[in-house]
């Protein structure tokens, strides 16, 4: 089997940074260079101050730190780092398109296909040319057709690598994957490829855990799985919806269900939402995968699981308007979390923005505290929208950088994010900085509604009535 010493990852964001730093880490006789055409985000990941890295992960920092400049570099010169390497990860961005035919739907593949193009004019020397993108199936043959018709005669082979990675948790899903997928053509050059992407992951894993597929079982197995773990957390919010209109308390249904070893437990706190940049998009992608196969049956059963998510964020800032008098106009609403989720500064679909645009729209004025997500993340979400002008989101919104500033003079608290420092405050601060009746809506189920009601507030819970 060959032997790899040098590769390269075209794309320095959530996927392409911590897998390239891990894999230098653990494979200390490989160089490995990541480039992005976003000079900015190169320079944060050469920044001296390893604080300044552009993606919060526990643990990133330190595996940064302990092999940049030996074999982990981060670059902006694409060309070179492409003729250099044996094999090449494509870990660009595959947004929901916005135009055209697919638009709200179908995978944008421009940036694939750049990187492709790109590969095809610079190599002069043989690759594996492995995806790690997560892609629509049957692109790897769209891939394969770019190289091979536009290439300097060189001989590519093309792989499936999907990433499983949740953020937040990056570096430890990496060292410790339950699986690594590879898909690739079952011809001799096929099977070899897989068996040098294989040892690479052999340096940390057992080899029990790296499976080797053909190239359209992996494409469509990360999309796949996304979809059956966003639909774990719309079945359980299905259900806290129910709960709140009973007696039942959805902890103890999801306790109860999760005990089953068949279901399992994890994937069922209910919550106001999922976010991420992956569920959603790659719900989306396979339901116009299935529609344009035909199977518009398949095509809908997918697409509940986003219609639920978002029946559960409206319900989530509807409950607020309705608690508050039915008028939140003029009121002052404090956020306390917009990342989508803990240990992340990524805010890519978070629920935050849309109970906020949802608020907004009502004439709240919002504070938003988030320990991790930058004042200019968080204006930059909502003027995507194009809800309502910049200077109007400016207006209405402020972000601060101290929880308890947010909570001053505060009609209610809304809890968007599971951030565990939420559960240290002490709330009985919390609550005489608030006017009176003083609201806490909890979107995470963070805290105990007796102790919070027991300290006078006006406690909701997601899930329990
Ligand atoms: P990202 O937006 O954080 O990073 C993508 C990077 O690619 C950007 O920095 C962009 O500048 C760069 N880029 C785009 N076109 C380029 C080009 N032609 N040349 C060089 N650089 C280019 O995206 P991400 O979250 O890292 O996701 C990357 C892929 O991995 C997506 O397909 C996503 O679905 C998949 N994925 C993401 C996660 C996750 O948790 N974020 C997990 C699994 C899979
Ligand atoms: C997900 C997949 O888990 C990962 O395997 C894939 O590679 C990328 O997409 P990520 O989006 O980073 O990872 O985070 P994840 O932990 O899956 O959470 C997604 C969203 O679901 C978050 O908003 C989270 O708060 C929410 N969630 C998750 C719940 O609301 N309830 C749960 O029980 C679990």
């Amino acid at each position: 089997m060959k032997k790899v010493s040098k590769i390269c990852c075209i794309g320095a964001g959530y996927v392409g940074g911590p897998t390239m730093s891990v894999i230098a880490n653990q494979c200390p006789e490989i160089q490995v260079t990541v480039v992005d055409i976003n000079q900015e985000r190169i320079d944060r990941w050469n920044d001296e101050d390893l604080d300044k890295l552009p993606i919060y992960e526990p643990g990133l920092k330190e595996i940064v730190g302990a092999n940049r400049g030996k074999n982990l570099f981060f670059s902006t010169e694409v060309d070179k780092a492409i003729d250099e390497a044996e094999i090449i990860f494509i870990s660009v961005n595959t947004p929901t398109k916005t135009y055209g035919k697919g638009k709200g739907q179908a995978a944008d593949l421009k940036f694939v296909e750049l990187c492709a193009r790109n590969i095809a004019k610079v190599a002069t020397t043989d690759k594996i040319v492995v995806e790690k993108s997560t892609l629509p199936v049957r692109t790897a043959s769209a891939i394969k057709s770019i190289l091979e018709n536009t290439g300097n005669q060189v001989n590519f082979e093309i792989l499936s690598n999907p990433e499983f990675l949740a953020e937040g948790t990056a570096v430890d899903d990496l060292l410790n994957a339950d699986r690594v997928l590879i898909g690739g053509d079952d011809t001799p050059s096929g099977k070899a490829a897989k068996d040098t992407l294989s040892s690479i992951y052999a340096h940390w894993l057992p080899k029990e855990r790296i499976l080797q597929t053909n190239v359209w079982s992996s494409e469509l197995s990360k999309l796949v799985a996304n979809a059956f773990l966003a639909q774990r957390v719309s079945s359980i919010n299905a259900i806290s919806a129910l709960c709140e209109r009973t007696d039942a308390n959805i902890a103890e249904v999801s306790r109860a269900i999760g005990t089953d070893s068949r279901i399992g437990s994890k994937f069922l706190n209910a919550s106001v939402g999922f976010g991420g940049s992956c569920f959603q998009k790659d719900i989306l992608n396979l339901v116009y995968i299935a529609r344009s196969f035909g199977l518009p049956e398949v095509a809908d059963y997918w697409e509940q699981v986003i219609i639920m998510n978002d029946y559960q964020k409206k319900r989530f800032a509807d409950h607020i308007i309705s608690t508050l008098y039915n008028t939140v106009s003029g009121k002052k609403i404090a956020f306390y979390g917009w990342a989508f989720k803990k240990d992340t500064n990524d805010t890519r679909e978070s629920a935050a923005i849309y109970v906020a645009d949802a608020l907004l729209e009502e004439r709240a004025e919002i504070t938003v505290y988030d320990p991790k997500v930058s004042e200019e993340r968080i204006y930059a979400d909502l003027d995507y929208l194009e809800t309502r002008s910049p200077e109007e989101n400016r207006r209405l919104l402020k972000v601060v950088k101290e929880p308890m500033q947010a909570a001053e003079e505060a009609h209610a608290i809304a809890l968007l994010t599971e951030w565990d420092e939420f559960k240290t405050y002490n709330w009985d601060t919390v609550y005489e900085k608030m006017l009176k009746p003083a609201f806490l809506f909890d979107g995470r189920r963070m805290l105990s509604k007796e102790a919070m009601e027991k300290k006078g507030f006006q406690y909701y819970k997601i899930g329990q009535s």
